[in-house]
């Protein structure tokens, strides 16, 4: 299995593209199963995740074609053409490895009346149960049956308009029964609805296509149903999540850097706290710079929230960035119940961390030193990088197939910028 190596101490200088956002990206693809005709996706980035994404969508009968983009952004673009449903089956051999295919079951739903979807399971991070997926489904009609780890959801006359009230935030409840809501007949209100950026990217795609929906940014969404949808063009927006890990990368390692075409507003619960904790962060006519001296940043508390709040996937980077800061850091994670696996990687460096059910305390010491470690999620293992990259000595990170899955072309985005940092093939 492949390792990536880092030498840490060396500060990061220059220019930083940043890709279309993963999250973004999977439900836009996602929305290609509710038209017959050619929906245009740009900017989307290339990753693991959005070739399993691609897999499944093709064997539902959508044709996939992918052209690289060119440019130094780098992405592609992807256009999907669902002109026929071939299969409404999503089996378990596709869904476990990628919960965002559970999305299918709205759209296919809603299209075509019936669709048999495998349960996605749990995952390293926790439980993730489907269950305001399903709560919302039936709101709109929909029969649904649980048997042998799959979901049947019939709705033979159609989906029908209704009013659904999350009794917490889902962005992935809230995508599903925006793309279900957008066929059925008449009205849907969605309270207490996601309104995370990727959220309000796919609403505006959906309003591309021929979507009637009012509320974007919003707890609430109005969606008047319509009979049919039509292709679109569309763009996928920056990821807040990359940008805001570059930003981490470069006030652990130190330097200045700019973010190309990172966009603040996306980002301004993380840029408020590394600007507390001693980080210069200012947006430039082409995204966000980042400037970090040599001087120790200091240790400063957070909550990971919905958006706006603090995100949960910046939760395992800001844990690695306070690892080294001055006094203490109080990190709780409120989003997942299982997502403090990098701690015990980052124990591994010298970090001192202590957990205490949903909260972490960080005892910042001067630095941390190199050592073999293993990713053990997607946003774990860039934390571990982070690490690295501040750290004195060789790191090596393990596993990194998880890395593939949500960042593209790490190791050349950071190491155009100075790092000491590379593949090596198993
Ligand atoms: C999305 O996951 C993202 N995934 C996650 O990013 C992100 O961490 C998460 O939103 C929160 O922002 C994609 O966009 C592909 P949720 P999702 O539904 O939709 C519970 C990454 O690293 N819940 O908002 O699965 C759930 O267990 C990934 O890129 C239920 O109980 O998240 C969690 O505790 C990881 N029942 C909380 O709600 C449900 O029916 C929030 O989950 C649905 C969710």
């Amino acid at each position: 299995m492949d390792c990536i190596e880092i030498e840490g101490g060396m500060p990061l200088h220059g220019e930083i593209p940043i890709s279309g956002a993963k999250n973004a990206a999977l439900p836009l693809m996602v929305a290609s199963l509710l038209t017959d005709e050619a929906l245009h996706l740009s900017n989307v980035p290339h990753l693991a995740d959005i070739t399993s994404l691609a897999n499944i969508l093709a064997q539902h009968g959508v044709e996939i074609d992918v052209q690289r983009e060119g440019g130094d952004i780098g992405g592609d673009v992807v256009v999907m053409r669902a002109a026929e449903i071939t299969s409404t089956t999503a089996p378990y051999d596709l869904v476990r490895k990628m919960r965002a295919s559970f999305w299918v079951i709205g759209p296919l739903v809603a299209r075509c009346g019936h669709a048999i979807v495998s349960l996605p399971g749990g995952c390293a991070i926790g439980t993730r149960p489907v269950d305001l997926h399903l709560m919302g489904l039936e709101r709109l009609g929909a029969e649904i049956e649980l048997a042998e780890g799959y979901v049947t959801a019939r709705a033979p006359k159609g989906l029908v308009g209704n009013e659904v009230e999350f009794p917490f935030v889902s962005v992935g409840a809230t995508v599903n029964l925006m793309l279900a809501a957008s066929l059925a007949k008449g009205e849907t209100v969605l309270r207490n609805v996601a309104c995370e950026p990727e959220v309000t990217d796919l609403a505006t795609c959906l309003i591309a296509m021929g979507a009637k929906i009012e509320g974007l940014g919003t707890r609430k969404l109005r969606i008047q149903g319509v009979e049919r949808l039509s292709g679109a063009r569309h763009r996928v927006l920056p990821d807040r999540i990359e940008t805001g890990t570059y930003a981490m990368a470069v006030a652990a390692a130190g330097g200045e850097v700019v973010l190309k075409n990172g966009v603040g507003r996306l980002n301004s619960a993380v840029i408020r706290v590394l600007k507390q904790a001693g980080v210069e962060v200012t947006e430039v006519a082409n995204g966000l710079q980042l400037i970090k001296n040599g001087a120790r940043h200091k240790g400063v508390d957070i909550e990971t929230e919905a958006f706006p709040g603090f995100p949960t996937d910046l939760q395992a980077q800001f844990m690695a960035l306070m690892a080294t800061c001055e006094g203490t850091s109080k990190i709780r994670e409120t989003i997942f119940e299982n997502r403090f696996m990098h701690v015990p990687e980052l124990a591994r460096m010298g970090a001192q961390i202590s957990v205490d059910g949903d909260c972490a305390t960080v005892t910042g010491i001067e630095r941390l030193k190199g050592a073999p470690v293993m990713a053990t999620d997607l946003r774990a293992s860039v934390s571990l990088v982070i690490a690295a990259l501040g750290a004195e000595g060789l790191t090596s990170v393990n596993r990194v197939y998880h890395l593939d899955r949500g960042f593209e072309r790490l190791e050349e985005k950071l190491s155009a910028v100075g790092a000491t940092i590379r593949r090596v093939r198993a």
